[in-house]
Order: structure tokens, then sequence, then C-alpha cells
């Protein structure tokens, strides 16, 4: 009788088959972060995709952050589980708007957050996320005027830490963080009166007012490992509880359900599975294609914000 095989096992073995790496983002359902060689950020993966040396990444996060992965390897194949795993932000802004924007203010610089489709990240100067936004913006001469694109939430927080005038904000806003309400926080305060409060700077200025530490996913972990209390309320997506829960066993996560689902996950991040991800390392598809040009255009942005330490 033949012996049963597990997703898991299958995985594995078609990882070693195709000499590939799973790079997984920490909203990524528990079962695959168990799997991946690396869990991270936005930025986090993007480093380690930047250094990749074997033939196939399977991207376990969305779309972009697969686009991002693939300008860095253009002679590589690099896989996302499904194929809709977009994100609100990337259909926030469109790259002919970008453009026409370009064309009227060729004095902007223009600053993409990472959660942008490979077309905006090509009409842009300079690449940012969360992790280093402050960072990427305070790159730019100051009396430059810049662009900020597209979240609207983190545009607004970076402007108040850089003290920036000089800034546009486009008015983009992901479908997760930004239906946080601030009503909600103040009931999880209240039923946890001892609690510390991390969040993601995509979540609206009035969350993050009440927040102890705002920063990336990555950094929303590392904080909470020696956060000053067992409660912890948590306003990102409730992806990272697996790696919370690794670090900070003792502690206590409370994640606030946001207004439209009465949950805190992202449906994008979701849509991946582990038989996708089999499927995707047996048949290579859904394969990130980009033309050689598009690439090439992309590339001196990322490479910018990553060449910052
Ligand atoms: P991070 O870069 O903090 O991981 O954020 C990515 C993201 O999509 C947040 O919603
Ligand atoms: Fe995009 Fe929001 Fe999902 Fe992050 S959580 S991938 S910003 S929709």
């Amino acid at each position: 009788m033949p012996v049963a095989v597990s997703i898991t096992d299958e995985i594995l073995a078609l990882k070693r088959e195709r000499n590939a790496i799973i790079l997984a983002h920490h909203y990524q359902e528990s079962e695959i972060q168990e799997l991946a060689d690396a869990i991270g950020d936005s930025l986090e993966l993007a480093r380690k995709a930047q250094k990749f040396e074997g033939e196939v990444i399977a991207f376990c996060g969305v779309w972009f952050m697969a686009e991002t992965a693939k300008v860095l390897n253009p002679e590589r194949v690099v896989v996302v589980p499904d194929k809709d795993a977009g994100c609100s932000l990337v259909d926030s802004c469109p790259a002919d708007q970008v453009r026409a924007f370009r064309k009227k203010n060729p004095d902007h610089a223009i600053v993409s957050y990472i959660n942008t489709s490979v077309e905006v990240k090509a009409e842009s100067d300079i690449i940012c996320t969360s992790r280093n936004a402050v960072d990427v913006v305070n790159s730019i001469p100051a009396e430059q005027p810049v662009l900020f694109l597209p979240d609207v939430n983190l545009g607004n927080w970076v402007k108040k830490q850089t003290g920036r005038e000089n800034m546009k904000i486009w008015q983009g806003a992901c479908i997760v963080h930004a239906t946080f309400l601030a009503r909600k926080v103040v009931e999880a305060r209240a039923r946890y009166p001892e609690a510390v409060i991390a969040a993601h700077p995509e979540c609206p200025s009035d969350v993050l007012r009440m927040a102890d530490f705002i920063g990336s996913t990555s950094a929303i972990i590392n904080w909470c490992a020696t956060a000053p209390s067992d409660d912890v309320i948590v306003m990102t997506e409730s992806g990272v509880a697996h790696s919370l829960r690794k670090v900070a066993p003792g502690k206590r996560f409370h994640f606030v359900p946001n207004e439209n689902c009465n949950c805190s996950e992202c449906p994008y991040m979701k849509m991946n599975s582990l038989e996708k991800l089999a499927d995707s390392l047996r048949t290579l598809e859904p394969r990130v294609e980009l033309s050689a040009e598009l690439m090439e255009r992309a590339r001196l942005p990322i490479e910018r914000m990553l060449a910052l330490k």
C-alpha cells in the first residue's frame, strides 16, 4: 500500500528539487510561516530576495512583494501561490495617474511605498517601506518638494515625524489598517487597563495617537518581546501572532477587529494556502513575468532604498 505523503513533506521535497526558497510575510497563515526559509516584513523580504542565489523564489505574500523580488532577480523564477493575492493600496494608485502627476510637477521627488505596482515603482525616484519611510523621506534634500504615495495614513505619520511641510500625500488606504476604529481601541484598553499598544503606521491617526509604539510588522514583533506589560493590544494584521507567541510566550496579545469584517485579517494575504504553495512549486505557476525594460526602470528606485542603511 502506498504511504501517504503529507503536504508539508511534498512541499519540502519540491523545494529541494526546484532549488527554491520559500519567503513568507508575517501575515501568512501559521502553517506557511512554519515551512518558510525566512519570515519578515516587506523590507526584510526584499533584502532576502536580493541575496538569493538559487533558482526559484516561492513568495508567500502578495503580488507586489513578489514583483519586487522578481525585479531584484530577473533571471530567476518567482511564483506566488495565488495570483489574486493583491493589495488595496496597489489598486488605489494607477501608474497613468502617477505619470500625469510627474508631467505636471517635474520638480517633485516621488517616494513610493513598496505597496505599489511595478509600473508605479518604475515612475518613482525612491521606494520605501513602513520600516524605513522616515529615513527615505529624510534622504531627499529639504528644499525639494515630495509626493508620497499611496498610503494616506503612513504619509501623514511620516510628514509628522519628519516635520516636512513640502510633502503632498496620495489618498490611498489599506482595507485592513484604515478600518481600525479608535473607539474599539478605547474599548480594548478598558478591558485590559494594564495593556500597552503597538500599531502599524497604516492605521488612522486617531489610533496612532493612542499607541506606545509605531512600526513595521517586524518592528512591532521585536518591540512586543520586551514591551513593558504582559498585555499588548496589537493594531495590525493578526498573522503576526505566530511570531509573537514565539518571541514572548508569557505575554497576552489582543487583536482589535476592524469595522468591516469583525476580524483583523488581510483577505489578500490569506488567499495563499499550503495546497496552492505545493501547486506553485510543482507547476512554477502563477509566475511573475515582467519585461526587461520595466524591471530595469523599477530596479533603480528599489536599489536606492536598499542602499540606505
Ligand atoms: P510591513 O512592511 O510592515 O511588513 O507591511 C506590509 C503591509 O502590507 C502592511 O499592511
Ligand atoms: Fe495591502 Fe493592507 Fe493587505 Fe497589507 S494588509 S497587503 S496594505 S491590503
